[in-house]
């Protein structure tokens, strides 16, 4: 496995959408790998195809917060299949825009389906943190960011601080 390189803000291959994954490879098995393997080095809950550079939708999650029961989720083309009306608020951050977060209101809880490593068709129901960090990995693979889901005077105050770090830099 490889630790791959994380793309941070402003790079414009955040905002781009990603394609489906026509075939599962080895390459594609090798991907989620690494993926993995990065989340967990940054360290993170959650990492999606393009905020390593590649347009696949692919997600990756452990959102256990205990270190002995990992529970790591690898998901190819991930859809949202229902949602709940209700919403909650979580804090929400993100690998690629470090050292920022925010409160985001997302649906309670959401049916998706994916595609397993093996090639397993699965559906889920997720709630809770799983189910928001879902909804933000799935957004990645659509090219939205969770400063997309705040007010615009939270996210300008955000995106002021991101230009300055980037021109420090
Ligand atoms: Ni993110």
């Amino acid at each position: 496995m490889t630790i791959r390189e994380i793309q941070f803000v402003p790079d414009p291959i955040l905002r781009k959408v990603a394609l489906p994954v026509e075939k599962i490879t080895n390459a594609t098995k090798r991907l989620l790998d690494d993926m993995a393997e990065t989340m967990y080095q940054a360290p993170g809950i959650g990492l999606a195809g393009p905020q390593i550079g590649e347009l696949q939708r692919l997600i990756v999650m452990d959102c256990s917060r205990d270190d002995e029961t990992d529970e790591l989720w690898q998901m190819i083309n991930p859809v949202i299949i229902q949602s709940s009306e209700e919403s909650s608020i979580l804090e929400e951050g993100c690998l690629s825009i470090p050292g920022h977060s925010s409160e985001v209101s997302r649906p309670n809880w959401v049916e998706l389906k994916f595609t397993d490593k093996n090639g397993k068709q699965q559906e889920i129901r997720a709630e809770g943190l799983l189910a928001a960090c879902i909804q933000h990995e799935i957004d990645h693979l659509n090219g939205i960011l969770f400063i997309d889901h705040i007010s615009k005077l939270k996210r300008d105050m955000i995106w002021r601080k991101v230009l300055k770090e980037v021109r420090q830099t």
